[in-house]
C-alpha cells in the first residue's frame, strides 16, 4: 500500500484546506443534489439549505466562491423510484452527483476543494448503508458498489472520496482501485469514527436515505464505546490510505476529537451534523446571539484539534462575515 502524503498538498486549495489555521479556510459547505432544472427548495428540517439541480448548485457555489467559500460536499438525492436492493443507479452516466462534480472542475478548475459522498443509504430503496445478504448488510458485497461510485466520482474530477458507509477494509480497496485506474491523485477523507448517533434525523430527511427497519448499529459506532475503539477505527484507515480523518457527530464528541487529534499524523475533520444544526437553528435566539453561538461552536472544534470543519452554518458564516 502506497501512502502519498503529496495527496493532500498537491493544489493550492487542498493545502489551504488541510494546513491553514484559518477558520474560512477549513469550513466545508454540504449541498444536496438532486435531478431535474432551476430546483432550489428549502429542507423543512434544515432552514436555510436547499435541494438543487445542477445548475442552480452550479450559481450558488459561483456565488459561495464570491464570498470566500472554497470547500464544498456534495451529497445525491434520488426519488424514490430510481432506487433498487442493489443500488444500481448510482452508477448510472444520468446521476447529477457525477455531472455536478465535472461541471464544477470545469468551471473552477482547481480554485476549489470538491468531496462527494460515498454510501450506498442514498441509492437502496431499503435504505441501507450496504447490500442485504441473508438479513445482514454484507460488508463485501458493498465494498465492490462503493468502489464503482468513488472511480465515477474520480473520473468526473472530485478532489475527495468521503466515504461515509463504515463497511470494514473499504478505504483499502478504494485505494487500491484508484491507483489501478490512475487517479493516484484522488484523496480519500474516510468517516473512520462515525457514531450511530440519533442526531443524524434533519439529514435523513434531506437525502430520503432512513432505513425502512432496523438500524445502523451493526457497522455505525456504538454510542457508548470509549478512545480504543475510536483509536482502532483510525489506525486501520490512516493504514489503509486515508487522507483525511472524519470524526461525527462533531459538538457531542469533541471529547473524542481531541483525543485522537492528539495521537494522528493526518488532518481530522469534524462533521457538525445535522441535528446539531437544527439544535442552534431552533433555539429562537436573535440573529446576533446566532452569530455568538456559531463563533463558539467552530472556536470548540478548533481548540479540540480540528483541522476540517464540515457545517451546515458555513454559508451564514461566510457571508455575513461572522467570523474574526
Ligand atoms: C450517509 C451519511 C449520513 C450523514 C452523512 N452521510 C447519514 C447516516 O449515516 O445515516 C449524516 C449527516 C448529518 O446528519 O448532517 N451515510
Amino acid at each position: 500500500m502506497k501512502i502519498r502524503p503529496r495527496i493532500n498538498r498537491s493544489t493550492a486549495s487542498r493545502r489551504d484546506l488541510n494546513f491553514s489555521n484559518s477558520i474560512t479556510d477549513s469550513l466545508v459547505q454540504p449541498h444536496f443534489v438532486v435531478s431535474g432544472d432551476n430546483v432550489d427548495e428549502n429542507i423543512d428540517s434544515m432552514p436555510g439549505i436547499n435541494h438543487q439541480s445542477v445548475d442552480i448548485l452550479i450559481d450558488t457555489i459561483k456565488a459561495d466562491f464570491q464570498k470566500g467559500i472554497r470547500n464544498h460536499m456534495l451529497f445525491p438525492v434520488l426519488d424514490q423510484h430510481k432506487k433498487d436492493s442493489q443500488g444500481t443507479y448510482s452508477i448510472s452516466d444520468e446521476l447529477p452527483l457525477y455531472l455536478a462534480i465535472s461541471s464544477l472542475r470545469e468551471e473552477f478548475g482547481d480554485k476549489i476543494v470538491i468531496m462527494a459522498d460515498v454510501c450506498m443509504c442514498t441509492y437502496t430503496n431499503h435504505g441501507h448503508c450496504g447490500i442485504i445478504h441473508e438479513g445482514d448488510i454484507s460488508n463485501d458485497l458493498t465494498i465492490p458498489k462503493l468502489i464503482n461510485i468513488a472511480l465515477k466520482c474520480a473520473e468526473a474530477g472530485v478532489d475527495y472520496i468521503a466515504a461515509s458507509d463504515m463497511m470494514d477494509g473499504r478505504v483499502k480497496e478504494i485505494r487500491k482501485s484508484l491507483d489501478e485506474n490512475e487517479f493516484k491523485n484522488t484523496g480519500i477523507m474516510s468517516y473512520s469514527v462515525k457514531y450511530a448517533s440519533s442526531f443524524y434525523g434533519p439529514f435523513r430527511d434531506a437525502a430520503n436515505s432512513s432505513p425502512e427497519s432496523g438500524d445502523r448499529k451493526t457497522h455505525q459506532m456504538d454510542v457508548r464505546s470509549g478512545y480504543d475503539e475510536a483509536k482502532l477505527e483510525v489506525e486501520l484507515d490512516i493504514k489503509e490510505g486515508a487522507d483525511i480523518i472524519m470524526i461525527k457527530p462533531a459538538m457531542i464528541y469533541l471529547d473524542v476529537v481531541r483525543e485522537i487529534s492528539k495521537s494522528t499524523r493526518r488532518p481530522v475533520a469534524v462533521y457538525n451534523v445535522s441535528g446539531e444544526y437544527a439544535m442552534v437553528m431552533s433555539s429562537n435566539n436573535s440573529i446576533k446571539e446566532r452569530e455568538k453561538m456559531i463563533n463558539e461552536i467552530f472556536y470548540a472544534f478548533k481548540r479540540s484539534g480540528a483541522n476540517i470543519i464540515v457545517s451546515y452554518h458555513t454559508r451564514e458564516a461566510i457571508y455575513n462575515n461572522w467570523l474574526k
